[in-house]
C-alpha cells in the first residue's frame, strides 16, 4: 500500500525519483507526487491517476540533487490531487505509507493553533505537527524525534524539508516496511528492495521503531531512545533484470508465461526444512487472497501425502479472535512478505510458542526477518498485482514440504515423476490459449460467474473467481460443487455463467453430476478438465470444455487448472479493456490491516 521514494544524488535526482517511483507503483496508483528542493525553493508536482499522469507535468529539465516521491493507495481521503502525497506544511514535505490512528486529535490540536488543511489525508497532520514544532524549537533533530513520539499507528515517512537541502528525515514504526540504499549514484529509501533496484547497489531493511537522517555523507540511525543504532547493508538481491515485461504487453502475461519454468527450476531444487517441521504433527497454515487459497491446497497436500494434522486460517481474520493455540508449526504464505494481517498472525503465533515459517516470494521482507525459518518460493518479482506465478510457486513449495515429509515409496516416486512431466504440460497450455479467449468472450458480458470445484479444485475454483473479479470486475462467486444445492443453486438462470473445475480424481462422477444439475436448470457451464475427464463428458449438454493435458497424479492438476483459469480471468479483463496490472482499488502489497 503506497509506495515511497526518497533520493539524495550526485547529479539531478527527478527522473531517478520517477524511474524508482515505477518500480513501486504497483503498490497503490490512485495518484502520485514528487518534492523537489529547485533553486533552494522546495516544489511539488502531483497527479491523479497512474504515474504517467505525473510524468507529463514535470519540468523537463530539473537540477534538483534531492528528492522525494509518493505512489499512493487511497486510506483517509479519495484520489484527489488535494489528498496525494507530499503533504506540505510551508517549507515542509512529507510521504507517508501507512496509517497515523491519532490523526483526529492531532488535527483538532493544530486546527486550534490556527493551521489550515487542505487534503483529508492522515499525513497532512505529520507535515503541519512538524512545521508547529519547528518553529517553537530550532533543532530540527529534536523536531522529528518529538513529532515521532506523538505519532500513532503504524507507518514508514520520510520528510524533506527547505531548510535542510542535503538531507532527508526517515522513520518507521510498525508493520510499515522501509528500506535504505546507497551506491555510486547516491542514497536512498524506499518501499521495499523493488523499489530501489537500479539506483543503489547496497540495501539495509529498517527496522522497527527507529529514525534516521539520510545524507549523502552519512546515514545516522536512532532507536526510540535516541540511541544510535548499526545499519548492515547487503549487496541488493535483485538486479535490472527482474524488472520490465519484455516483448509480453502486460506484466500478468509474462508472469503467466515464467509459470513452466519456476516448475521446471524449483520442482527439482531439493528443499531444505527446519527439524521443528519435520517433527511436528500439527501444522497452521496462514494467508490472504490468493496465497490463501495456495495455502489451502496445501492443507490438502500435507494432510493426504504428509498425514500431518492442519489448520487453515485465514490471517485477517486469524488474531483479532485470540484463538486457542496447540504446540506445532505455523506457516506463514505470502508473496509479497509485508501484508499486514498475515504478519500479525505470525507474530501472534510466535507469542504463543509456535515455530513459525515464512514461505515468502521477497527475501528479506518483513515476514522473512520476523520468523524463525524463511522457506523461498523463487518464483522472481512479481509486479502485475493479481497473483499468478507467485500462487504457482506457493503451491509447488507446499507440494514438495508434503513431499520431503511424506514416506518413501511408490506414491511418492509417482507424484515426483509427475512434477517433471508438469512443465511441458503447463506449455501446452498456452498453445491452446485461443480456446480460451473463446470461452472468455462468452464470459465478457456477464454480469456474475459462478466458479465450482470439489476437493483440492475447490480451493482452485476459489483463486479462479478472486482471479476474475480483480481483474474484470465481473463478481466472481466460488462455491464447493457439493454445496450446490444447499442454496447456490437458486443463483442459476441461464445467464449467470458457471464454470467448473472438473478433473479426472476421485471426486469426477460427483461434479459431474453437479453439472447435469445446473445444466438440467438451463445454466451455461464451462468445463475445465484433462484428457481424461474430457472423453467422460461428451454428451453432457454443456457450453464448451477447456482440456488440459492429463497429469500422472491429483496433486498437479491445480498447476494445470489454475493457468486455465488465470488465462480466463486476463482475457476477460482484456475483451473489457480493464487495467490488467493495475486493476482499480488495488494495491499489491498490503501493508495495513
Ligand atoms: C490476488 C492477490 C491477493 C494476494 C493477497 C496476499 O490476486 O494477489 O489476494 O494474494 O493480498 O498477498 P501476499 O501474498 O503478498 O501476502
Amino acid at each position: 500500500m503506497c509506495g515511497i521514494i526518497g533520493f539524495l544524488g550526485k547529479r539531478p535526482v527527478l527522473n531517478t525519483l520517477v524511474s524508482a517511483l515505477k518500480n513501486v507503483e504497483y503498490r497503490g496508483y490512485d495518484s502520485s507526487g514528487v518534492a523537489v528542493i529547485q533553486n533552494k525553493k522546495l516544489v511539488r508536482y502531483r497527479a491523479v491517476g497512474t504515474l504517467n499522469q505525473l510524468i507529463k507535468i514535470l519540468p523537463d529539465a530539473s537540477q534538483s540533487l534531492v528528492g522525494i516521491g509518493h505512489t499512493r493507495w487511497a486510506t483517509h481521503g479519495a484520489p484527489e490531487e488535494r489528498n496525494a502525497h507530499p503533504q506540505m506544511s510551508k517549507g515542509i514535505a512529507v510521504i507517508h505509507n501507512g496509517i497515523i490512528e491519532n490523526f483526529s486529535m492531532l488535527k483538532s490540536f493544530l486546527l486550534k493553533q490556527g493551521y489550515r488543511f487542505e487534503s483529508d489525508t492522515d499525513t497532512e497532520v505529520v507535515a503541519h505537527l512538524m512545521h508547529f514544532y519547528y518553529h517553537n524549537n530550532k533543532s530540527v533533530h529534536q523536531v522529528f524525534f518529538k513529532i515521532l513520539t506523538e505519532l500513532e499507528g503504524s507507518f514508514a515517512l520520510a520528510v524533506l524539508l527547505e531548510d535542510y537541502p542535503n538531507q532527508i528525515f526517515f522513520a518507521r514504526k510498525g508493520i510499515s516496511p522501509l528500506i535504505l540504499g546507497r551506491g555510486s549514484q547516491g542514497v536512498s529509501l524506499g518501499s521495499d528492495a523493488l523499489s530501489l533496484v537500479g539506483i543503489s547497489e547496497e540495501i539495509s531493511y529498517v527496522e522497527e521503531s527507529t529514525w534516521g537522517i539520510l545524507s549523502l555523507e552519512d546515514i545516522h540511525i536512532f532507536n526510540e531512545k535516541q540511541e544510535s543504532q548499526q545499519l548492515y547493508f547487503i549487496p541488493h538481491p535483485l538486479g535490472q533484470e527482474s524488472l520490465g515485461r519484455g516483448e509480453f504487453h502486460h506484466y500478468m502475461l509474462k508472469e503467466m508465461y515464467e509459470q513452466p519454468e519456476i516448475v521446471l527450476k524449483e520442482g527439482t531444487r531439493p528443499i531444505v526444512i527446519p527439524e521443528a517441521l519435520k517433527d511436528s504433527s500439527h501444522i497452521t497454515l496462514v494467508g490472504c487472497g490468493s496465497a490463501f487459497y495456495a495455502a489451502w491446497c496445501g492443507k490438502y497436500y500435507l494432510e493426504q501425502l504428509a498425514q500431518r494434522i492442519v489448520t487453515l486460517e485465514l490471517a485477517s481474520e486469524f488474531h483479532y479472535r485470540n484463538p486457542m493455540v496447540q504446540p506445532g508449526v505455523t506457516i506463514a504464505v505470502s508473496q509479497s512478505g509485508e501484508t499486514a494481517d498475515t504478519l500479525k498472525a505470525i507474530q501472534y503465533m510466535e507469542q504463543k510458542g509456535q515455530y513459525t515459517i515464512g514461505m515468502v516470494n521477497m527475501p528479506y521482507s518483513s515476514i522473512s526477518r520476523y520468523v524463525q525459518y524463511e522457506l523461498l518460493t523463487r518464483a522472481g518479482p512479481e509486479i502485475g498485482v493479481a497473483s499468478t506465478k507467485a500462487f504457482t510457486a506457493q503451491l509447488l513449495c507446499l507440494l514438495k514440504i508434503s513431499l520431503t515429509l511424506m514416506k518413501e515409496g511408490e506414491k511418492k516416486q509417482h507424484v515426483l515423476k509427475g512434477l517433471q512431466q508438469l512443465p511441458m504440460d503447463m506449455q501446452k497450455i498456452f498453445f491452446k490459449a485461443s480456446q480460451l479467449q473463446d470461452i472468455a468472450q462468452h464470459l465478457v458480458h456477464a454480469k456474475g460467474i459462478i466458479y465450482l470445484g470439489r476437493g483440492i479444485s475447490y480451493p482452485i475454483a476459489l483463486e479462479g473467481a478472486l482471479k476474475i473479479s480483480e481483474l474484470s470486475y465481473i463478481h466472481g462467486q466460488g462455491f464447493a460443487a457439493g454445496e450446490l444445492k444447499h442454496g447456490p443453486l437458486a443463483l442459476i438462470d441461464g445467464l449467470t455463467p458457471v464454470v467448473v473445475v472438473a478433473p479426472m480424481d476421485q471426486f469426477f462422477e460427483k461434479t459431474v453430476s453437479n453439472i447435469y444439475e445446473v445444466c438440467a436448470r438451463e445454466g451455461k457451464v464451462f468445463v475445465i478438465t484433462d484428457e481424461a475427464g474430457a472423453t467422460q463428458l461428451a454428451g453432457v449438454p454443456v457450453q464448451d470444455i477447456f482440456v488440459y493435458p492429463s497429469p500422472k497424479a491429483w496433486e498437479l492438476h491445480p498447476f494445470l487448472s489454475v493457468l486455465s483459469l488465470q488465462l480466463i480471468a486476463y482475457y476477460t479483463a482484456l475483451h473489457k479493456g480493464c487495467s490488467i496490472d493495475q486493476p482499480r482499488n488495488l494495491a499489491k502489497s498490503v501493508t495495513v490491516e
